[in-house]
This record gives structure tokens, C-alpha cells and sequence, in this order.
């Protein structure tokens, strides 16, 4: 397991490019199973995260080749051989259940594993289940395994959401593209990513009306046919490195980024003093001298300030003006970056969903480790502004959802190394 070791205190200056939206590809790469055509992505991610989707396309039949470095995938289910999602896949990676919908609306059958709960909650997968079962499909829960047919196809109809669920939504709209009949998605995901789904979808020859808004309806087509499709610009790594010119003082440019997909997030980091103009090319994030000042912050569904950069906000308002108060709505459990902060110095009061924040002079730096995804990102933007050396251990978290993160960040001035461990 790899460590970053990272000697804090030096300003960032310069351009870091922004991915592919991994949130996006998990999504848009199971769209391949509802035809036998080719689906071709370009601007991919390079995450372990989608090799482990590939992995998983590939138990099931379908042939998903690499090109560019990793950043096309091409794919073809011509050949599915198998309905079956594997445990030991979908332990690894909780988005593998996005097969399922898929798999159910071309094939009517899918043995898909339970993804289990991770480091920042249970995730029940109930909705997605409610949703599909809406639709006609016949489900059976049995030795961890979501046993699911739909021998007569599915049929279109009303699907209430009773909690807006991004995954949910994406694999009862994947489903009800070929469904028989008019769907109607009622509290629907309006996520970045969901538009970018519902896009590629219509791309391939869905028939989709309202992506993005929380009413979604779908008229099935009987088929769909291959398609290339771009997708979408991470927008949770764009707001993390937004805050690392945030936290360290100086100013970077983010090709590509576009304020709409971070608006609430971007009004929370200006409360906060920090500067954000937009540019032909992007976006240019600036903290001249002087304070940041305190801000609160409450995660909640898209438009509102995304749960993804909860921890990484956090890592700011260690060292701002005053005391913060940042409230988690989304997940039970996503302040596990809190005591590893604590370790460099940070004051952090956590009471269940709400972390209270006064902020210090400077952080100092320390050995921490990383817990999940979110979390040791948080922990790489507060060692860039610590005084002295962090080691963050356990950074395969990182590799799931940030490429090349040192890369970045030392081609605009970070101390920063990736140390393979001993
Ligand atoms: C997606 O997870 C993202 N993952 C998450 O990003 C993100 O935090 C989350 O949406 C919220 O924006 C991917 O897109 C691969 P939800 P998802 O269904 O779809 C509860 C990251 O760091 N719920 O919107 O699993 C659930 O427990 C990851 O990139 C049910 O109760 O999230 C949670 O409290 C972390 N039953 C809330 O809804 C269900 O059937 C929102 O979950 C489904 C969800």
C-alpha cells in the first residue's frame, strides 16, 4: 500500500487539468449491456475504479478495449455470456449493482451481489430494487445475491423516489429506456452526472424528456444502437482543486471547469474570501492574501453543496476565521477525515451528522491515514498548507477517484511524492 509523503507550506501556481467524471463513466459504462452495438467513451477517467467496472463488464461477456492511454473505452455487448455480478466484483466497487437495470431491461434476467455497506454508511440498494420492481421486474433476495427476471420484459410506469438517489435513479432510467411503455421518474437525481447518462442514452436512441430537473420520463423504444459520447468533466475533482490554491495561497487555472456544474460549493468558497473567475478556458481560482473566513456548509442533493466535497471544504475551514459549521444530510458516517485533521493540529467537535470546526493559526503536519475515497483527498489539501511533513498512508483510496493526484499537484508547486510501501 502506497503512501504520499507531502512538506506543506508552499503556494500553488499553474494549471491542473481536470478528468472525466469517474461518477459519470461507473454510470455510462453499464449502458453498453442495453445493446449489442458498440458504445465508445471518450475523455475516461484513469481510476482503478473503471478498471474495475472493465473487470466486471468483462465477467459478464462484454469486451471493453482501452485506447488512449485509458481515456477511451470502447465497448461491445454483443457477446454476454453471463447475468451473474460477482461478490468478490461487487465488494469491490458498490456502483457494480448499476448492472443490474441493464442486464434486466435486455436480457430479463440478473444475478447481481448486494454491494454491502462501506466506510460511510449501510447504502442500502432498496430503491434501485423498488424502482425495478415497478417496472415488472420479479426479484428474489437470497444468499446475498439480488436474483432478478423480468421474463416478459419490463413495463413502464410511475416510479416515486421517496429520498433522491443518484445510483437509483441511473439504473431505473437505463432500464426504462427499453421498457414498454412511458416512465415516469418522480424525485429523481439531478446530478451532472444523471444529464450526462440521460444524454449518451438519447445518443444511442433513448427517448428522454427532463434530465436534471426531479421529474424524468421515458417513452421504450424497443432497441438502442451504438454511440460515441464524451463524458462530462468530474465536477468533484474540479471542487477539490479549486480548494488547493484555496488552502495554500496563489492561483490556478482549471481548463475545462465550468461553474455551473459546482454552483453552490463556488458561492460557499467566495463567502469565504476566496476569488473564482470564469475564462474562456475554465476557470481561475485565486486566494490573494489574507484570511479565509468561517463559512457553514449543509450537503444535500444537487443543486445543493455536494456530500463529495464535504471533507475536502473541511480541510479549509481548519485554518479559516472563526468556527464552522459543517452539517453531513447525505451519509451517516462521512466525517472520518475529522480525527486524522485532529492529528495535524485541527479543532473539530463532531456530533452526529454535524462537525464543528474553530479555526487554527496553522496546521502541522503528521502521519494520518486515508479511510475513503473523499476523505484522504481532504487530508492531501490540509498537508499542503501544514507546517512541516504528512504521510498519508493507505492511498488506494485516493487512486480510485483522483488520478495522477502528485502529478497534479507538483507540476503547480506541491512538495509532494508518492512512496511505494516497504
Ligand atoms: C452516488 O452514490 C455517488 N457514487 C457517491 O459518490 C455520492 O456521494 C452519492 O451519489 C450522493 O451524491 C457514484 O455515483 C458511483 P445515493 P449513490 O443513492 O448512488 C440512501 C464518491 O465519493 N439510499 O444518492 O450510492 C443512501 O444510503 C461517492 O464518489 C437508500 O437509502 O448515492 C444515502 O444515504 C461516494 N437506498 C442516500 O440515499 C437506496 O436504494 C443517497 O445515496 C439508495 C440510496
Amino acid at each position: 500500500m502506497d503512501s504520499i509523503v507531502i512538506q506543506g507550506g508552499a503556494r500553488l501556481d499553474g494549471r491542473i487539468p481536470i478528468a472525466g467524471a469517474k461518477n459519470a463513466c461507473l454510470t455510462l459504462m453499464p449502458a453498453t449491456l442495453l445493446t449489442d452495438e458498440p458504445l465508445t467513451l471518450t475523455n475516461a477517467p484513469r481510476l482503478s475504479d473503471i478498471r474495475t467496472m472493465a473487470e466486471l463488464l468483462g465477467s459478464l461477456g462484454a469486451e471493453v478495449s482501452t485506447l488512449q492511454h485509458g481515456q477511451v473505452l470502447a465497448m461491445s455487448s454483443h457477446d454476454i455470456r453471463s447475468f451473474k455480478a460477482e461478490y468478490d466484483i461487487v465488494r469491490k466497487m458498490r456502483a457494480s449493482i448499476l448492472v443490474l437495470g441493464p442486464l434486466l431491461a435486455r436480457h430479463g434476467e440478473a444475478v447481481v451481489s448486494l454491494p454491502g455497506g462501506c466506510a460511510i454508511g449501510a447504502r442500502p440498494v432498496d430503491l434501485h430494487l423498488k424502482g425495478l420492481e415497478a417496472l415488472g421486474a420479479e426479484l428474489d433476495l437470497r444468499d446475498g445475491y439480488v436474483h432478478a427476471r423480468a421474463p416478459r420484459g419490463l413495463t413502464g410506469a410511475e416510479v416515486s423516489f421517496p429520498l433522491v438517489s443518484v445510483g437509483a435513479t441511473e439504473n431505473v432510467l437505463m432500464a426504462a429506456t427499453l421498457a414498454r411503455g412511458t416512465t415516469v421518474l418522480k424525485n429523481a437525481a439531478r446530478e451532472p452526472e444523471i444529464v450526462d447518462l440521460a444524454n449518451c442514452l438519447v445518443r444511442m436512441g433513448a427517448r428522454i424528456e427532463g434530465a436534471g430537473t426531479d421529474t424524468i420520463t421515458v417513452e421504450g423504444v424497443d432497441s438502442l444502437h451504438g454511440a460515441t459520447h464524451p463524458v462530462v468533466i468530474d465536477r468533484i475533482e474540479l471542487g477539490t482543486y479549486m480548494l488547493a490554491p484555496a488552502v495554500t495561497g496563489g492561483t490556478v487555472e482549471l481548463p475545462g471547469g465550468r461553474r455551473d456544474l459546482v454552483a453552490s460549493f463556488a458561492d460557499r468558497l467566495e463567502a469565504a474570501g476566496i476569488e473564482i473567475a470564469e475564462t474562456p478556458g475554465g476557470l481561475r481560482v485565486s486566494r490573494r492574501n489574507g484570511a479565509v473566513r468561517a463559512v457553514d456548509v449543509t450537503t444535500a442533493p444537487f443543486p445543493g453543496f455536494p456530500t463529495d466535497l464535504q471533507a475536502q471544504m473541511m480541510a479549509l475551514m481548519c485554518t479559516a476565521e472563526g468556527t464552522s459549521r459543517l452539517e453531513e444530510t447525505i451519509f451517516e458516517n462521512r466525517f472520518m477525515h475529522a480525527p486524522e485533521l485532529m492529528r495535524m493540529g485541527a479543532e473539530i467537535d463532531v456530533h452526529g451528522g454535524v462537525a464543528t470546526v474553530k479555526g487554527v493559526e496553522r496546521l502541522r503536519g503528521a502521519p494520518v491515514m486515508a479511510t475513503d475515497l473523499r476523505a484522504s483527498v481532504s487530508l492531501i489539501l490540509a498537508a499542503l498548507a501544514a507546517e512541516g511533513e504528512t504521510v498519508v498512508r493507505r492511498v488506494y483510496h485516493l487512486d480510485r477517484g483522483y488520478e495522477r493526484v502528485e502529478e497534479k499537484l507538483s507540476a503547480v508547486g506541491a512538495t509532494i511524492e508518492r512512496v511505494p510501501e516497504t
